[in-house]
C-alpha cells in the first residue's frame, strides 16, 4: 500500500508516546506510522496490543543517540515528518542520574535533529518537518501568585531533568533558525491518565491505595502542579502538528492547578469509593517524607495562545479524567501489576536477545 506520509513517532511506547501512536494510527490509515523506541524501563510494548497488528503501522527497536541506525531507518522509510518524544522523563531518576538524562535528551534529541536534518536538507517537504515534545518545567518555579507560565517566559531549569528538556528545546530552535529546519516545540504540563509509569504521582499513589501502602508526599505536600489528560495532550499534539507554524512554541495546559495534598486526598476518596471502601478509610497511608531536591514550588501554563490560534482546549475536566484514570488503573492491574514486577522487561530481553 502507498501511504500519503511517513511518519516517525520517537519513545511511542512511553506513556504519552503510546497515546499519540494510537491516535496517528487510528485517525490516519493513510499514515504510516514508525514508532522508534529504545524500549528502556518506561518503555512497554504491552501499551500498544490494540494496534500492533495495524497495517499503516511498524515497531523499530532503536536508541535515538545512535545516528546511523536512525539515519538509515528514515532514509528507507522515506520519513517525511517527526514526533519526537523519548526521553528520560522522571525528575526523581535525574537526580540520582544526571547523565543518562543529558545522553538521551541532549545528545539524542541533536543526533535525531541532525538525522532528519540531512534527510530534510534539499527536498521538498511541508509543513512542520520535526516536532519537539517538551515540558513546562524549563521555564522553572512560581510562586504562589496566580502568574503563569507564557511561551514568553524565560527558561530557568532548575532539575537536571528540566536542564536536559530546556537544552534540547534550544537545539531545536537552533536547528530552525540556523538551517531554516521547519520545526515546532511545545511545552507542556503534568499529563495523567492510562499506561503512565508508577514511578509518577498518580499511577504511583492509585497503586499503592490499591495495595494499602504508605503514600509518600514530598515536603508539606504544597507544591503545585497543572494536570492535563493525556488524550487532550495527544490530541493538541495532532493539531499542531498538521496546523501549527513552523519556528513558533506552543504551551499545553489546562488552567487546572492543584495543590498536590489536595489531589491526594481526592485520589484516595475516589480510589476508596471505587473499590466499595468507606470514603477516606485510607487517609492515614499519607506519610510526609524528605521534599525532593530543588523541588519546583509551582507550575501553572497559559495556554491561551494555542486556544486563541489553533482552537485546541480540553475535552475532560479534571474530575472525569481523574475518575477514568483511577477506574482504568484498577481494571488494569494485570498491566500495574507485571510494570511494578518488572515482568515486561524479561519478555523484551527473550524477544531481542542477541540483537
Ligand atoms: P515516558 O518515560 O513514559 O516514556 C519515554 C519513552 O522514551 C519510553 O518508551 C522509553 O523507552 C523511550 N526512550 C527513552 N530513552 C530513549 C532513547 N535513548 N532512545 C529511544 N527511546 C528512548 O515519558 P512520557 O511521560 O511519556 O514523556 C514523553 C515526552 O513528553 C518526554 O519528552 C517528556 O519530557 C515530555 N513531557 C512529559 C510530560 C508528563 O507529564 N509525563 C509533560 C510534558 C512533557
Ligand atoms: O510538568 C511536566 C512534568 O511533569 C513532566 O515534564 C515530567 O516528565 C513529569 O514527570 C512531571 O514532573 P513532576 O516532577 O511534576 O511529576 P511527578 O509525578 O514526579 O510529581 C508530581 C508532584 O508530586 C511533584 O510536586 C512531586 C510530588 N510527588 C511525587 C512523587 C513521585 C510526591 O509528593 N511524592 C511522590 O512519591
Amino acid at each position: 500500500m502507498k501511504f500519503k506520509r511517513s511518519i516517525l513517532i520517537t519513545g511511542g511506547a512511553g506513556f504519552i508516546g503510546s497515546h499519540v501512536v494510537r491516535r496517528f494510527v487510528k485517525a490516519y490509515p493513510e499514515y504510516r506510522i514508525i514508532n522508534l523506541d529504545k524500549l528502556t524501563y518506561a518503555g512497554n510494548l504491552d501499551n500498544l496490543r490494540d494496534i500492533e497488528n495495524a497495517p499503516n503501522y511498524r515497531f523499530f527497536k532503536a536508541d535515538i543517540c545512535d545516528f546511523e541506525t536512525v539515519s538509515d531507518l528514515m532514509r528507507q522509510e522515506k520519513v517525511d515528518g517527526v514526533i519526537h518524544l523519548a526521553a528520560e522523563s522522571h525528575v526523581d531518576r535525574s537526580i540520582k542520574d544526571p547523565f543518562t538524562f543529558a545522553r538521551t535528551n541532549v545528545m539524542g534529541t541533536l543526533s535525531l535533529l541532525q538525522a532528519a536534518r540531512l534527510l530534510w536538507e534539499g527536498r521538498n517537504y511541508e509543513g512542520c518537518f520535526f516536532y519537539h515534545i517538551s515540558t513546562d518545567e524549563v521555564y522553572g518555579a512560581l510562586p504562589m501568585d496566580g502568574t503563569l507560565f507564557t511561551e514568553k517566559t524565560p527558561y530557568s531549569p532548575h532539575s537536571p531533568y528540566s536542564a536536559s528538556k530546556a537544552s534540547s528545546d534550544h537545539f531545536v530552535r537552533a536547528f530552525h533558525d540556523t538551517y531554516g529546519m521547519p520545526a515546532v516545540v511545545t511545552n507542556c504540563s503534568n499529563n495523567y491518565g492510562p499506561y503512565q509509569f508508577p514511578e509518577k504521582l498518580i499511577p504511583l499513589f492509585i497503586n499503592n491505595i490499591r495495595h494499602r501502602k504508605p503514600l509518600p508526599v514530598y515536603g508539606r505536600g504544597e507544591n503545585v502542579r497543572d494536570w492535563l489528560y493525556v488524550g487532550d495532550h495527544a490530541a493538541a499534539i495532532d493539531l499542531i502538528f498538521h496546523r501549527g507554524a513552523a519556528g513558533e512554541t506552543y504551551n499545553i495546559g489546562g488552567f487546572n492547578e492543584w495543590k498536590n495534598i489536595d489531589l491526594i486526598k481526592l485520589m484516595i476518596a475516589t480510589v476508596d469509593r471505587l473499590l466499595g471502601r468507606p470514603v477516606g478509610a485510607d487517609m492515614d497511608l499519607i506519610t510526609y517524607v524528605t521534599d525532593r531536591a530543588g523541588h519546583d514550588l509551582r507550575y501553572a501554563i497559559d495556554s491561551s495562545k494555542l486556544r486563541d490560534n489553533l482552537g485546541w482546549k480540553p475535552s475532560v475536566t479534571f474530575e472525569e479524567g481523574l475518575e477514568q484514570t483511577v477506574r482504568w488503573y484498577l481494571e488494569n492491574g494485570a498491566w500495574l501489576d507485571a510494570v511494578t514486577s518488572g515482568a515486561y522487561l524479561s519478555y523484551y530481553e527473550e524477544m531481542y536477545a542477541g540483537r
